[in-house]
C-alpha cells in the first residue's frame, strides 16, 4: 500500500508540475501548488502531501471547522473504493455534515474543545465490500476504528500509523491478508486489537507483546510461526490465539501475565508439555489449551489458579492422572479433559466436587469409565512417559490416526466463486467458544452458533452504554487514566462477536 500512495503522491505531483486547462484551478489547488514549491521534500522525508486533500473538496460547500472539511474529503475518497454496500451505510454518505453520516461519529476535538470532528467510525455488521485508503490516515482525531463483519480486503495502510489516539481498532471478521498488520505498532494509544477472521498469515512480531494493550485477538487467521517469547511482557487481560497453525511450546514467560483473565490457545499445533508457569496467572478465568499436540502429564501448582472457571485440555495427548489439584479448584465449572490419554483419576476427580462443576472426562484411558478409546489406541501411548525437558518444543513423532485426521477444516472461503452459500449448516464452526470480546466487557456470545447480531450498535462514543453483560459482578473496567482519550470513549469493548459472515464459512 506503500507503493500506491506514493504513486498517488506522484501522480499528484504530475498534475502539479503539468496543470492542463481542463482542470478547474480552485484556490485551494493553488495554495497547495504554492505549498509544494515553497518547500521542496527531501528525498529521506516522507512525503508530506502524500495524504492530502484539499484539492478534492468542492468548492461550494461550507464546513464549521477545517478538520471537517479534510474529513468530508477522505470519507469521500473512501466511498469511491467502496464497491458493494446492501446496508446502504456508505451510501448515505452525502453532503457537508459529516457528522450525520451514518457510523460516523463527532465530538470534541481532544487538543482543543472548541472544535468538533469526527472522532470515531463504526461500521460494524456492515457487509460492506470495498478496501482501506492511505487517507483515512488523516482522520488523526479518531479514537474508534470498528469495520467488523464487512468485506473489506486488501491490507491495512501504513498512514493507520497517524492515527496517534486511536484507541481501539477492529477489522475482525473480513477478508484483510498478508503479514500481520505492522501498522498496529506505531498506534501509541491501542487498547484494543482485534484482527480475528482475516487471512493474516506468517508470524507474530514481538513487540506485539511490548505494547500496553488490553485485548489482543488473532484468531481464525493463518498464523504459522512460534509464540513470541515476550508473551510475558503484555499486560493484557484477555488473549486470543486460537484456530490459528501456531507452532512451538507455549512460552515460559506467560508465568508473568498475573493480569490475564482470559488465554486462548484452542486449535493450533502447539507441542511440548504444558508449562508450569501457567500456574502463576492467579487471576486466569479461561484456560483453553484444547486441540493441539500437548503431551505428558499435569503439571503442578495449578492450585493458585483461584479464579478459573474454565479450564479445556481436550484433544491431545496428554498421559498420567487427571490430578485434584485441578478438580478442586474453588471457582472452576467446567473441566474438559476429554480425548486424552488420561488412565487415571484421583480421588476428587472421580465425580464433581459440587452441581455446577461439569467433568468431561470422555475418550481417555480411564479404567471402569464409560465412552474411552480401546486398549490398542491406548497402550502404545499410556506406557511412553515423557521426559518434558528433553522433548522440548519439537512436534511429536506420533500422532494417533485419530487424531491425526481431526483436524479442523479450515473456515475460509474457498478460492473459487461458489454458488450461493447454503445456510450455515447447525455445526459450522462458530466463533470459538472463548474467543468473543471479554466477557468482562460484553456479553459472550450464544455457544451454538449464534444468530448474527442486529447491525451496528453505536459506539460507545454516543452512549448508551453498551448493555450490562450477564456476567455476575463484572470487575470495574481497566482503567484508562493515562491514556489521553476523551471520557465519552467507553473503557467497554462494544464490539459484538464476529459471525462468520454468511458466504464466508
Ligand atoms: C464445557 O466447555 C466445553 C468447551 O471448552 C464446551 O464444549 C462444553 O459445552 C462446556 N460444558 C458445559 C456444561 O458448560
Amino acid at each position: 500500500m506503500k507503493a500506491v500512495c506514493c504513486f498517488l503522491f506522484l501522480s499528484l505531483l504530475s498534475i502539479f508540475s503539468y496543470p492542463s486547462s481542463s482542470i478547474p484551478l480552485n484556490n485551494a489547488f493553488a495554495a497547495a501548488i504554492t505549498r509544494r514549491h515553497l518547500s521542496t521534500p527531501k528525498e529521506t522525508d516522507p512525503p508530506p502531501d502524500d495524504l492530502n486533500c484539499e484539492i478534492e473538496t468542492d468548492a461550494h460547500l461550507n464546513f464549521p471547522n477545517p478538520r471537517l472539511k479534510k474529513a468530508y474529503c477522505v470519507l469521500q475518497e473512501w466511498k469511491k473504493v467502496i464497491y458493494s454496500d446492501p446496508e446502504n451505510m456508505v451510501s448515505s454518505w452525502e453532503g457537508a455534515d459529516v457528522c450525520s453520516y451514518k457510523g460516523v461519529f463527532c465530538e470534541k476535538a481532544l487538543d482543543d474543545p472548541n472544535v468538533v470532528t469526527v472522532a470515531g467510525i463504526d461500521l460494524n455488521h456492515g457487509d460492506i465490500a470495498g478496501q482501506l485508503i492511505c487517507k483515512l490516515g488523516l482522520l488523526t482525531d479518531l479514537a474508534i476504528f470498528h469495520i467488523n463483519s464487512n468485506r473489506f480486503c486488501g491490507i491495512i495502510p501504513e498512514s493507520f500509523s497517524k492515527l496517534t489516539i486511536l484507541h481501539e481498532f477492529d477489522i475482525s471478521n473480513n477478508r484483510f491478508v498478508g503479514p500481520f498488520p505492522d501498522v498496529v505498532l506505531e498506534m501509541p494509544k491501542l487498547k484494543y486489537l482485534d484482527i480475528r477472521f482475516n487471512g493474516f498469515e506468517g508470524g507474530l512480531p514481538s513487540q506485539l507483546f511490548d505494547k500496553d494493550l488490553d485485548a489482543i485477538f488473532l484468531n481464525d487467521n493463518r498464523f504459522s510461526s512460534t509464540i513470541p517469547e515476550n508473551i510475558g511482557n503484555s499486560k493484557a487481560s484477555v488473549i486470543v490465539f486460537a484456530d490459528n497453525d501456531f507452532k512451538g511450546c507455549i512460552p515460559k514467560s506467560i508465568g508473568h501475565m498475573t493480569g490475564l483473565d482470559e488465554v486462548v490457545f484452542a486449535n493450533n499445533e502447539l507441542t511440548g508439555c504444558i508449562p508450569e508457569e501457567l500456574g502463576m496467572l492467579e487471576n486466569i478465568k479461561v484456560l483453553d489449551l484444547s486441540n493441539n499436540n500437548f503431551v505428558g502429564t499435569l503439571p503442578n501448582g495449578f492450585e493458585r489458579l483461584k479464579s478459573v472457571e474454565n479450564i479445556d485440555i481436550g484433544r491431545n495427548q496428554l498421559i498420567g492422572k487427571v490430578v485434584e489439584s485441578f478438580c478442586t479448584l474453588p471457582k472452576l465449572l467446567n473441566f474438559t479433559f476429554s480425548k486424552n490419554f488420561f488412565d487415571g483419576l484421583e480421588p476428587k476427580c472421580e465425580k464433581p466436587m459440587k452441581a455446577e462443576l461439569f467433568l468431561d472426562d470422555r475418550e481417555n484411558c480411564l479404567p471402569k469409565k464409560p465412552n474411552q478409546r480401546t486398549e490398542k489406541k491406548c497402550s502404545p501411548v499410556v506406557n511412553h512417559p515423557i521426559d518434558c525437558k528433553s522433548l522440548g518444543c519439537k512436534r511429536p513423532s506420533r500422532k494417533s490416526d485419530e487424531e491425526s485426521v481431526k483436524r479442523k477444516p479450515r473456515q475460509r472461503a474457498p478460492p473459487k466463486p461458489k454458488p450461493p452459500p447454503p445456510p450455515p449448516p447447525v455445526q459450522s464452526p462458530p466463533p470459538p467458544v472463548h474467543s468473543p470480546p471479554p466477557p468482562v466487557f460484553s456479553p459472550p456470545p450464544p455457544v451454538p452458533s449464534p444468530p448474527p447480531p442486529p447491525p451496528s450498535p453505536p459506539p460507545p462514543v454516543f452512549s448508551p452504554p453498551p448493555p450490562p453483560p450477564p456476567v455476575p459482578s463484572p470487575p470495574p473496567p481497566p482503567s484508562y487514566a493515562d491514556v489521553d482519550i476523551p471520557e465519552y470513549i467507553g473503557s467497554r469493548y462494544p464490539s459484538p462477536p464476529p459471525p462468520i459472515h454468511p458466504g464466508y464459512n
